[in-house]
Parts: structure tokens; C-alpha cells; sequence
């Protein structure tokens, strides 16, 4: 099976090779001093925020690299453990290194009891799990003895142990979801597979533990987004990185980002079948209602990310004759968008298949931003520690466009 997914995905890496190029954007890339000149449009569009070595977003192209590995070849050889360590320290670990790291995640994926209190005291069936995730984080921030520690060393710690508990917080949300209770972590179980048994239960499966290892490969990092951003501006006024974190999480939940995986279901059960995607996508089009899981602010061209995840989850489909007729709505919605929007350079992106390829595996359609955030702890804090190396504040300003003398009116004369 491990052989039929790589052979999926070094598919899916020549067909994007063969289609584009690898040529780095000079506007993105290279050593530039500050200040940088650069065009900046609404909503910070082309705005360079950071000087990084943690990865690069080609979109003009379609390309994305960790650390300068093409996301292709980590999808194929990597696992979400390795590759985070990759984004954390910089390179590949050898075999005790990474033996090591899988040990302190390991060691680290327990909660403390009051974490599971709190989840059963709230409304977890209303709550959305991603408020849930936020809360049961910002929780453990007030636990930990050296929050207010911002050195890198104590930063790097913390950031190890999110990256271990966020997947047991988000097991036990899915659980008691369902009215079960948590399950515990199965230190013989690596990442990616222990998160699919804490969840789901069950016995081990080799297609499904292999696809969400994939998966969270394809999620740990992507440049400057909401979330990274947002997780970097909470550190650079060195606060705390729980807190930091719970910022990156509310971010993530928002439908125009993370929040795009869950809606894309809702869409896809919305139109229902091939015959209405046409009518659906037009009436969409007319309401300018935008199309969860398409476009972006990068990519210009077809996202690496969704090149894999689409056979990907064509595959988990195989058997499942309610998810394959889901599948063809979505596939049929990808040739319609692109076909109409595709001078606007419209594509899926990585939410349009994700979110799919998780409900194929049994995972409720609320946990489906979770996940991502699951893996993209990696980038957060990469980032973030990163940025702490070197820190200044992230202070930018405003146009402001009002008046500028007006007197005060004393309340009784207003
Ligand atoms: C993620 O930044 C990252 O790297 C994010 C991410 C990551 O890994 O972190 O890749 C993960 O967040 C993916 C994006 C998930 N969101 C969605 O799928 C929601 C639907 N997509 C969009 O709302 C939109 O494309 C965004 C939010 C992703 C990007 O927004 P921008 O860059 O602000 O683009 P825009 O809204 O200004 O749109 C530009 C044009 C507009 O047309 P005009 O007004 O110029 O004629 O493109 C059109 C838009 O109407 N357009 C769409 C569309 N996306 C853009 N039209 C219909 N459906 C869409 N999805």
C-alpha cells in the first residue's frame, strides 16, 4: 500500500514538473536588506514581512519547499515527524536524531487531567472544535511554569510539547463529540497513526495511517498565510508561545483559511450531484458567492498540495460508493471552476481535497480544520522561533483617512 501511495504521488510530481518550472520569483527570494521595497496591495498582498530559510511558496509556478526540499519528494519519502524536525532545526536529522525527536513527542503527548475536565465541563457538541482546541491550549499556557521564559532554548521546548499534546486535545474533542470518552496515546503508534487511533479507534490502517501522515506532511508550512503570520506578530512582542499559538489557531478556524476544508463539504453535499454542479457554480458566479477550497493568494498556478491530495483521495474512495459520487461532484466542480475562472487563475487549493480525503477516512466534517492545525503547529512555531532569533515587534501602520483637526464638543452641546 505505502508503495501504491508514493507511486500516486511521484505521478502527481511529474505531471507538475513536466507542466511548470522551478525558476524562484526574484521579488521573493534571495537576500534583500531592509528596508525592502516592495508593492504592497489590500490585505498586505506582496507585503514581505520576514527574511526566512524555513520554506518557500513559488506561485507563479506551483512550487513549495521546505527548508529548499521539493514537498513532492517529502510527501513521498518523509514522515510528519522528520519533516517537522526539518522545519524546527533546519535540516534532515540522521537516524538518532530522529529516534530521539519521535521520543520526546512521544514522552510529551499526555495531558494533564484538568485539560479533560474543562473539555467535558463545556457545550463540546455547540462549541466548534477549533474554539474548543483554542480554549484547552490557552489552558495549558496557564500551566506551564515558564510561560514568561522567551528565550529560544525554553521557546524551541514548548513548541516541542504543543506539537505532541495539540493532537491529543484534538482526539479528545472528536471523542467527546461523539459522547465516547478520550482515548489515550499509543506510544508505539507514530504520529500521524496515533492521531487516526485517538480518534477513530479501531485497529491500525495501513492506507489511512500512511494518507493523514501524507496529509500533515502537505500542511506543517506555507510561507507568510493568516495563520503563520498572525502566530508571528502574537511572538515578536514576546509574549508567550501558548499564546502565540491560540492566536494561530483562531486564525486558522476563519472560512477564508482553514476553515475552507469543512466548508468545501458542506458545498459538495449542497450541490449533490454532477448534474447540478453547472447550475450551482452559476448561481454561485451571479451571488459572487465564492467557491470554498478555490483560489488563492499565491498560488497563481495549480497547488502542489491539491496535485497530491486529489488521487490521494480517489483512493480512499475506492470502496465507498456515498464518498465516490462526493468525489465526482468534486472533481466535476474543479473542471467547472477552472474552466470558467481560470483567466482569474483560479485552482483548487489545498482545503478542496483535504477536507474530502479526511471525511473518506471517518472523520467527522467539524474536525477537519483541527487536523490542520495539528500539523501546521510545525510551521507556526518554526516560524515564529525563527523570527525570535532575530525579534522586532511587528508594528506596521495605517493610511489613516479621516479628519484631522476637529474640536471636541463638551457631551452637552453634542
Ligand atoms: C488556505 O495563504 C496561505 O498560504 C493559505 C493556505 C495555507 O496553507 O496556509 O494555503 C491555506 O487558507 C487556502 C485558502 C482557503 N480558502 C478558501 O478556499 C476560500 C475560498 N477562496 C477565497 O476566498 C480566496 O481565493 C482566498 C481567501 C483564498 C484568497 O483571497 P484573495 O487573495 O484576497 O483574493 P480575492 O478574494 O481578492 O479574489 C481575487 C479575485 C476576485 O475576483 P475580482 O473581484 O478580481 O473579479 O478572484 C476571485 C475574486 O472574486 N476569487 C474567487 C475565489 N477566489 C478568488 N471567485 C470565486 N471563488 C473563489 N474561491
Amino acid at each position: 500500500m505505502r508503495d501504491r501511495i508514493q507511486e500516486i504521488i511521484l505521478a502527481a510530481a511529474a505531471k507538475a514538473r513536466a507542466e511548470t518550472s522551478d525558476e524562484p520569483e526574484a521579488a521573493f527570494t534571495g537576500t534583500p536588506e531592509f528596508p525592502i521595497e516592495c508593492k504592497v496591495g489590500r490585505g498586505l498582498e506582496g507585503a514581505v514581512a520576514a527574511i526566512t530559510k524555513v520554506g518557500y511558496v513559488n506561485g507563479q509556478r506551483g512550487w513549495l519547499v521546505y527548508r529548499g526540499i521539493d514537498i513532492f519528494d517529502l510527501a513521498a519519502y518523509s514522515s510528519y515527524e522528520e519533516t517537522t524536525y526539518l522545519l524546527l532545526f533546519g535540516g534532515l536529522p540522521t537516524k538518532s536524531q530522529l529516534a530521539e525527536f519521535k521520543q520526546q513527542l512521544v514522552a510529551n503527548r499526555e495531558l494533564p487531567p484538568y485539560i479533560y475536565e474543562v473539555l467535558r465541563k463545556m457545550p463540546i457538541r455547540e462549541t466548534h472544535p477549533m474554539s474548543a482546541l483554542r480554549t484547552a491550549v490557552s489552558l495549558l499556557g496557564n500551566f506551564e511554569p515558564k510561560s514568561e521564559d522567551t528565550s529560544v532554548a525554553n521557546e524551541t521546548r514548548i513548541s516541542i510539547q504543543l506539537i505532541a499534546q495539540i493532537p491529543t486535545i484534538v482526539s479528545a474533542i472528536a471523542r467527546l463529540r461523539q459522547g465516547k470518552d478520550p482515548l489515550p496515546p499509543n506510544p508505539e503508534l507514530g504520529h500521524a497513526a496515533n492521531l487516526v487511533r485517538q480518534m477513530l479507534g479501531g485497529e491500525p490502517n495501513e492506507l489511512i495511517d500512511r494518507l493523514m501522515d501524507v496529509a500533515l506532511i502537505l500542511h506543517a508550512d506555507h510561507g507568510m498565510n493568516a495563520s503563520t503570520f498572525t502566530t508571528m506578530v502574537v511572538n515578536s512582542s514576546l509574549s508567550d508561545m501558548h499564546g502565540s499559538v491560540v492566536a494561530g489557531i483562531a486564525s486558522l478556524k476563519g472560512p477564508l483559511h482553514g476553515g475552507a476544508n469543512e466548508r468545501v463539504l458542506y458545498d459538495l453535499e449542497e450541490i449533490g450531484t454532477v448534474e447540478s454542479v453547472e447550475p450551482w457554480f452559476a448561481k454561485a458566479r451571479d451571488t459572487k458567492r465564492k467557491v470554498m477550497g478555490f483560489g488563492h493568494r499565491v498560488y497563481k498556478a495549480y497547488d502542489p498540495r491539491a496535485r497530491i491530495l486529489g488521487p490521494l483521495a480517489e483512493l480512499l474512495v475506492e470502496h465507498k460508493p456515498e464518498e465516490a459520487r462526493l468525489y465526482r461532484v468534486a472533481t466535476k466542480l474543479e473542471q467547472v471552476v477552472c474552466g470558467e475562472l481560470g483567466d482569474k487563475q483560479i485552482f483548487p487549493n489545498v482545503d478542496f481535497y483535504a477536507g474530502f480525503a479526511y471525511r473518506a477516512m471517518g472523520v467527522e466534517t467539524q474536525m477537519m480544520t483541527p487536523i490542520f492545525a495539528v500539523s501546521r503547529v510545525a510551521g507556526w512555531t518554526a516560524r515564529a522561533l525563527e523570527y525570535l532569533q532575530d525579534n522586532r515587534i511587528y508594528r506596521p501602520r495605517a493610511a489613516y483617512t479621516g479628519p484631522i483637526h476637529v474640536d471636541y464638543q463638551p457631551i452637552d452641546k453634542r
